[in-house]
């Protein structure tokens, strides 16, 4: 779909908890080592949470982002959350976000697509943007505390996943706009996390849980070659179809901003689309996967680094459980 009412990203911020564990913290108590996950993932450390709420993370990235566009909460109409960790099954991320905040004009909800989350989160933000002139601001956050889901005695999973948050403040402008969205849930076991799965079955007068319940069954489990395979052969193809869309080519990107899962994921998707290395963010060397908020943090690194510049072609392509898979391509 390309749009002919584009976005504008009007500020970024960002925010990770101080607490920081390095690959040989996991070698301190797991059989693994700082040399394999290096050569496998390109994770070096990752921030994360002292039991700090996902959404206080948040809160944190949103500050930072509506200071960086110069505006009052106020102003917004529309707050978008996306996470796979939300502190409560209910009220929305968003609308303890929108509390905090003061932008007691926004409406505010939640968006869960995984990785892919942001992307599909600023996808929505663009359209609602196209359709509605009453709206001037939306912010879009993404805030992810996956140690809460990760299972900390399996080496091959725990290893990736970092916590952090990423947020931006949108508006109209005119330009180019092009996204592509897919999910394909026939591949909705390789990578997926229980949280919710225990019942409290009220009506039966079973007020508590089963004794039985293994906990670990709640946390995160993936086939990581199913996802490797997936992420590989989906990048390109999304990154290929906003282009085709908008009738560019590779060169016509500036920068492009992947989901920060594994580097050797990026490399082959690069690879693929016969994308430059130097002209692609990443620093999951520093934070690990933090899911949706991955993109975001790096999107933010980007702008206060001076990487990304006014006037630049920027593509943000997402993937993730669901199996889901986003992409958008818009100038800066
Ligand atoms: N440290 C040391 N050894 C480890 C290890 C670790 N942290 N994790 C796994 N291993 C071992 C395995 O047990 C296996 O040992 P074996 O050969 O004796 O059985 C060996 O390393 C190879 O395991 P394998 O699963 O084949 O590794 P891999 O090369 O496929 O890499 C991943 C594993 C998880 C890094 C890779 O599959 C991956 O990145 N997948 C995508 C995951 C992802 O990005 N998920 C989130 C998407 S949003």
């Amino acid at each position: 779909m390309v749009f002919l009412t584009g976005i504008r990203i009007a500020g970024t911020g960002r925010y990770v908890p101080p607490l920081t564990a390095d690959n040989n913290d996991f070698a301190a108590f797991l059989d693994t080592n700082d040399e394999w996950i290096r050569s496998r993932t390109g994770i070096v450390t990752r921030h994360i949470s002292d039991g700090e709420p996902s959404w206080h993370m948040g809160l944190e990235a949103s500050r930072q982002a509506l200071e960086a566009a110069g505006i009052a909460p106020e102003q917004l109409g529309l707050i978008i959350d996306t996470t796979i960790t939300p502190d409560y099954s209910t009220p929305a991320t968003a609308c303890v976000i929108q509390r905090e905040l003061g932008a007691v004009n926004a409406m505010a909800f939640d968006v869960n697509s995984a990785c892919t989350g942001f992307v599909c989160g600023l996808d929505m933000a663009a359209r609602y943007l196209a359709t509605d002139p009453a709206l001037s601001y939306v912010l879009v956050v993404s805030n992810e505390n996956l140690s809460r889901v990760v299972d900390y005695t399996d080496r091959s999973s725990c290893i990736l996943f970092g916590d952090g948050a990423g947020a931006c403040v949108l508006e109209r402008r005119q330009g180019l706009y092009s996204a592509y969205m897919a999910a394909d849930g026939t591949g909705a076991s390789s990578l997926y996390a229980n949280g919710n799965r225990r019942t409290c079955r009220f009506a039966t007068g079973e007020h508590t849980y089963p004794e039985d319940t293994d906990p670990r069954g709640d946390f995160l489990r993936q086939d990581g070659k199913a996802v490797y395979r997936f992420a590989t052969e989906a990048m390109p193809r999304a990154v290929q179809q906003v282009l085709d869309q908008a009738g560019l080519g590779t060169e016509d990107i500036d920068l492009l901003i992947p989901h920060q899962a594994n580097l050797r994921i990026i490399e082959t998707a690069a690879k693929k689309l016969k994308f430059p290395m130097d002209k692609i963010m990443v620093n999951l060397e520093k934070y690990g996967n933090t899911s949706s908020a991955s993109i975001p943090i790096a999107l933010d690194e980007a702008v206060r680094s001076g990487r990304l510049r006014r006037g630049q072609r920027v593509c943000l392509v997402g993937f993730g459980a669901g199996l889901t898979l986003g992409a958008v391509l818009f100038e800066y």
